[in-house]
């Protein structure tokens, strides 16, 4: 085992850092633990509760959609996902933008969001519950709202409370979690706001080459009549929701496609929206017609489905090195091991492989979206419990049960997957071989019980995270389940990333339950993925058997599956029989102050410019002329982009185009725009350049252009940080077209 992907976690090497940087230091966890950042949270002033008041005509519903920037500092911070240390943010490639989606029968009302982060978290989720709290009292709750990540890897981390999250993403990053809460909350709004009576359809299709297993060893485990009811080892459908206002103008879709967003890999540092965030600027280009990114009323969603096991490399892994195919059953190569073992795919580089796979899925959901004419009609349902997962008791036939774990990660999680990669051969066998290590773990890690290695067998135990509760817990208890009902269609809301079977399992399962009673005979199940809380994967038993990544990183356990089926099987039968407001509520998740969680993100340090520069000044001018296809770039020196605080709905940099007419320049793009890429690169003794590209796309109007960029840095004046805005703005350029191609 040697690499880190991951979705999501942290990987061993990390761990070892982190006790590495401890050891060396000096410092106890236990006062870093108290470098937690001051948070002063926005007051807001509270709105009126909104009842819901306004009855919709018959068989129609309110239907309210919104978009909100969730974007946050796009320096310094952890990207979380592939558990990478080196992997932090170092600009924006583009903009990233919570969507949320209100239904209400005229009686209840339910809320989806799916914004463009790695996860929900369980402390997200809390804070956006309160702030909700705030806003409109009772309306929005802990049972009628889901919210999901589509499951970019190249978003911000910092926004979890438990301590293997924390320690993944530099801890619990108030600066982080702020403007991904304010987003989503401010989607929810916006979505309030514009809610109308409207109308909803339900389309679906089949999306090719554009996904693959890449654990399908661990797939062929699963029993072979059950294989053989499905031709593919991945689920291929997008299932979309269509809005419109009742005179059929779009207001909105929502879709779900599983594929991991990992276009963009562990070498990338702009914050991106991936593959899936490129669908949803795609659709909402062609819908708000003159808007630039981010604006505009239409909102397109792509939501986040049963992709545990669903790569986009669909080139498949192969070796760096020699170019020859991985071992099939564990990943590795001949020569350098598995971290010489990535995925590839579809395009030459990721930036293609993001454009390719963003767009099949577009053009798949637009497809959808003119063919959607299965309306739906009835009313809406909500059911959520609080469970603890490591107490569940899974019937498994008439006569025997078994029981959920603590939570365990296994030893393939340090090994990642071919999404990942590292670049160190980490295997146990070197950190306990060394007794300084082996020291330093067992102080820090624990030595896990019989019980707990006995309930997770197979799975040899690599981070007994159950048992460790130092600082503060390092793996969630109590996670939420939850179900959505809109007419015929029930949106299960997983707390964790499904395999294909896992969610096929889950599918047929939920929808037995439902269609067993006359009112949801023809239910459609879709299976939302990284909602509510993360807990890593969910994995079927067999496959759990095999161990690959998915399976170790299977944290209750071998039968968490059908735990969750279970669960969800009670949810779903609530919803049928109509007593979902009679279910338990669960034990209430914790949520630790602040002075528990801690920080190990130190503060931007003050910025430097080189002697007689002055910060915006152009280091690297753009030429004078680029031709369509060309990258016009231009370096300045800059702040860094933490010191700016919360750019929401602002923008680093913008392009710009000069009017004859009225002799003004209009901005054409900014840095939510798929076309620019603000690179960040931060050098020694505080100095940093900020390199604005604009890939200049062949559909780019010929004319005259700038590039100008927007910054602030960090000065102490007798003792007191303050922050300047700056800006800086390159030559004018001519954008032509090659000789022979008219203009
Ligand atoms: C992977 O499996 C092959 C056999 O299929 C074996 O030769 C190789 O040693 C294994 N590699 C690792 C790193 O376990
Ligand atoms: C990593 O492991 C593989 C397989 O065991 C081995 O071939 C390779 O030399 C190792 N690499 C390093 C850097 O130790
Ligand atoms: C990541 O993508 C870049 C190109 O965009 C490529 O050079 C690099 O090899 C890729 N790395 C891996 C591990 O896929
Ligand atoms: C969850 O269940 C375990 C096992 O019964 C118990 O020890 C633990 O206290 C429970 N956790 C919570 C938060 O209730
Ligand atoms: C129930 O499952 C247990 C454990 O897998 C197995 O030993 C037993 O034979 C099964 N019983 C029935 C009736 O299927
Ligand atoms: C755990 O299991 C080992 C091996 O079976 C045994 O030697 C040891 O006593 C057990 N520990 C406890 C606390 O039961
Ligand atoms: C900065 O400007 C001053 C005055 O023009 C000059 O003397 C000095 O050499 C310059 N320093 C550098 C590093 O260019
Ligand atoms: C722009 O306007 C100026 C004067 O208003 C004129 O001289 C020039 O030819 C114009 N250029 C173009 C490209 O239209
Ligand atoms: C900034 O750009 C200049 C000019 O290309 C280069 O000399 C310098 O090393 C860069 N500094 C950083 C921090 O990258």
């Amino acid at each position: 085992m040697a690499r880190k992907e991951v979705c999501c976690g942290l990987s061993a090497l990390e761990v070892v850092l982190i006790v590495l940087f401890v050891g060396m230091t000096g410092v106890s966890v236990g006062l870093i633990s108290v470098m937690a950042t001051v948070w002063i949270s926005e007051t807001t002033q509270p709105e009126p509760t909104f009842g819901p008041t306004q009855a919709p005509p018959e068989n129609h519903f309110l239907v309210g959609v919104g978009r909100a920037d969730c974007t946050g500092p796009v320096g310094d911070v952890p990207l979380m996902g592939y558990a990478t240390p080196d992997q932090t943010a170092g600009g924006l490639h583009f903009r990233l933008y919570s969507r949320a989606f209100i239904v209400d029968d005229g009686s209840k009302r339910v809320v989806f969001v799916t914004a463009d982060i790695g996860m929900a978290s369980q402390r997200l989720r809390l804070e956006v519950l309160k702030a909700l709290q705030v806003k409109y009292g009772d309306l929005y709750r802990q049972d009628n709202v889901v919210l999901s990540g589509t499951h970019t890897h190249s978003g911000l981390g910092g926004y979890f409370q438990y301590t293997l999250f924390m320690i993944s993403s530099k801890g619990y990053i108030k600066s982080s979690i702020q403007p991904i809460v304010n987003g989503i909350v401010k989607s929810i709004e916006k979505a309030h706001k514009s809610l109308r009576p409207g109308r909803i359809f339900l389309s679906r299709g089949e999306l090719e080459d554009s996904s693959l297993n890449r654990s399908p060893h661990s797939y062929m485990n699963n029993p072979e009549e059950e294989r053989r009811r499905y031709k593919s080892n991945t689920d291929k459908q997008v299932s979309m929701l269509k809005f419109t206002d009742m005179d059929g103008d779009g207001m909105g879709t929502l879709s779900w496609f599983a594929v991991h967003p990992v276009s963009m890999n562990y070498t990338n540092r702009m914050v991106s929206g991936d593959n899936m965030g490129y669908a949803s600027y795609l659709f909402e280009q062609e819908k708000n017609i003159n808007a630039l990114p981010g604006e505009g009323s239409f909102v397109a969603a792509f939501a986040s489905s049963n992709l545990g096991d669903v790569t986009p490399n669909i080139m498949g892994p192969y070796c760096l090195n020699t170019g020859e195919k991985c071992d099939y059953l564990n990943s590795s190569c001949p020569i350098g091991g598995t971290r010489m073992c990535a995925g590839f795919g579809p395009g030459s580089d990721m930036f293609e492989s993001t454009r390719i796979i963003g767009e099949n899925i577009y053009k798949k959901a637009k497809e959808l979206y003119g063919n959607a004419k299965q309306e739906l009609r009835g009313s809406v349902h909500a059911a959520h419990q609080w469970v603890n997962m490591t107490d569940v008791t899974v019937q498994i036939n008439s006569t025997h049960t078994a029981k959920t774990c603590k939570p365990a990660l296994g030893l393939s999680f340090a090994a990642g997957t071919t999404d990942g990669g590292g670049d160190l051969n980490f295997t146990q066998g070197a950190v306990e071989g060394d007794p300084f290590w082996e020291g330093v773990r067992d102080a820090l890690l624990g030595v896990p019980s019989n019980e707990t290695q006995d309930c997770h067998e197979p799975k040899p135990i690599f981070f007994n995270t159950g048992e460790m509760n130092w600082p503060l817990p390092w793996h969630p208890q109590i996670v939420d389940v939850q179900i959505l009902t809109i007419g015929s269609v029930a949106i299960v809301a997983i707390p964790g990333e499904v395999t294909t079977m896992s969610g096929r399992r889950l599918r047929e399962a939920v929808k037995q339950e439902l269609e067993a009673n006359a009112g949801f005979s023809n239910t459609d199940v879709i299976i939302a993925g990284l909602c509510n809380i993360y807990t890593h994967y969910i994995t079927t038993y067999e496959e759990y058997q095999i161990q690959r990544y998915e399976g170790a990183s299977t944290i209750y356990g071998p039968h968490t599956l059908g735990a969750y089926l279970q669960l969800f099987r009670g949810l779903a039968k609530a919803i049928a029989e109509g007593r979902e407001s009679k279910l338990p509520k669960g034990p209430e998740p914790p949520f630790f102050s602040d002075s528990q969680l801690f920080s190990l993100l130190p503060a931007p340090p003050v910025d430097r410019k080189p002697a007689n520069t002055s910060f915006g000044e152009v280091l690297e001018q753009v030429y004078p002329v680029y031709k369509v296809g060309e990258v016009a770039s231009v370096t300045f020196v800059a702040g860094n982009p933490r010191n700016s605080g919360d750019m929401t709905d602002n923008t680093f940099i913008t392009v710009e185009r000069f009017h004859n007419s009225s002799s003004k320049w209009t901005i054409v793009h900014t840095d939510a725009s798929w076309e620019t890429r603000f690179h960040w690169v931060k050098g020694s003794g505080g100095q940093s350049n900020a390199t604005v590209e604009w890939h200049i796309a062949p559909s780019a109007q010929t004319g005259t252009y700038r590039i100008r960029h927007f910054g602030h840095y960090k000065q102490i004046k007798i003792f007191k940080p303050i922050i300047t805005a700056y800006e800086g703005m390159s030559d004018a350029f001519k954008v032509t077209r090659a000789m022979g191609y008219w203009s």
